[in-house]
């Protein structure tokens, strides 16, 4: 595997293996791997010739300082992660260096950001579409992966590609658990002992809903007070942030369950937010 730090050099040797035709498959990621992203980097290993990936810690994609700030990492740990994975190319460059001081170009979907994440945290998918952006333009790959678990993310980096024509394909795949069913994640590490005992209930949660919307409830506003009620129990020291039920696509409230329907949350420990998603209703039963 190789190691570069150039968006420059990057973007010549990414050039050369679309020019001999391989198929090339990019997995954007701000480090600090775990098993979730493992797990996309191993599907990119089976399913392309080329894996390329990028560690870098977006700092457009933070609305808040003290985050940016406090996002774990670690190039080394991730590189050897990556390697072992099947990384052919690690792309893990400065700020300085993918970003102009005089950068003024942005890329935002605005109908899919108005819900969820995007209402919780102005300029997030703005900061999200454009790096990704910028990333397809330098590593020009065949495909692209991402997870369920931002599955908002996922809709509105499918719905840019194919609004702006990136010749792309977006690939999403499932969420990966610790055994507890928390979802992995880099934030997860943050979590104080206590808040990590409760974290679980986040999937629970979920899980009980799923029960519920396959029983036969269908009105989105009585799961959502049996969830809340869930919540305050079982996550004594967890403030929701949301509980959404979308369409998945659209990414729009719903007002009754549809055959497929998201459940996405958002709740906080401290300073960790943490989020999760599952599809609830007669077809995912
Ligand atoms: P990051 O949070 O590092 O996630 C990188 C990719 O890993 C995303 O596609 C995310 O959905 C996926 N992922 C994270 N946890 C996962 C899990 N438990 N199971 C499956 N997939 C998981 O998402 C970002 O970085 C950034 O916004 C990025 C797209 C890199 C742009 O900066």
């Amino acid at each position: 595997m190789e190691l570069t730090t150039d968006p420059r050099a990057f973007q010549a040797q990414c050039m050369d293996m679309r020019g001999q035709g391989l198929e090339t498959a990019l997995v954007p990621t701000m480090g600090w791997l775990h098993d979730g992203h493992l797990s996309l980097i191993r599907w990119a290993r089976d399913n392309a010739r080329r894996v390329l990936v990028s560690v870098f810690v977006n700092p457009t994609q933070f609305d808040r300082a003290d985050d940016l700030e406090a996002y774990p990492r670690d190039l080394e740990r991730d590189a050897a992660l990556a390697r072992e994975a099947g990384a052919d190319v690690l792309f893990a460059p400065e700020a300085s260096e993918l970003y102009a001081p005089d950068h003024a170009t942005w890329v935002r979907v605005p109908d899919l950001e108005k819900h969820l994440c995007g209402a919780s945290r102005p300029g997030h998918f703005q900061g999200v579409c454009t790096v990704v952006s910028k990333l397809f333009n330098l590593a020009m790959p065949t495909m692209a992966v991402f997870g369920d678990k931002d599955w908002q993310q996922l809709a509105i980096i499918r719905r840019m590609a194919r609004d702006l024509d990136f010749p792309v394909r977006i690939v999403g795949r499932p969420i990966v658990r610790e055994a507890d069913g928390l979802a992995m994640s880099s934030r997860n590490v943050r979590l104080d002992p206590d808040h990590r005992e409760q974290a679980p209930g986040i999937h629970e949660g979920l899980r009980m809903v799923r029960d519920k919307a396959a029983e036969g409830e269908t009105g989105p506003e009585a799961l959502r007070e049996a969830l809340k009620m869930f919540y305050a129990m079982r996550l004594p020291d967890g403030v929701v942030d949301y509980i959404e039920f979308v369409d998945p696509e659209a990414v729009t409230p719903v007002d009754r369950l549809l055959p497929r329907t998201l459940v996405a949350v958002a709740v906080a420990f401290g300073p960790v937010r943490l989020i999760d998603n599952m599809l609830v209703g007669t077809e995912v039963a």
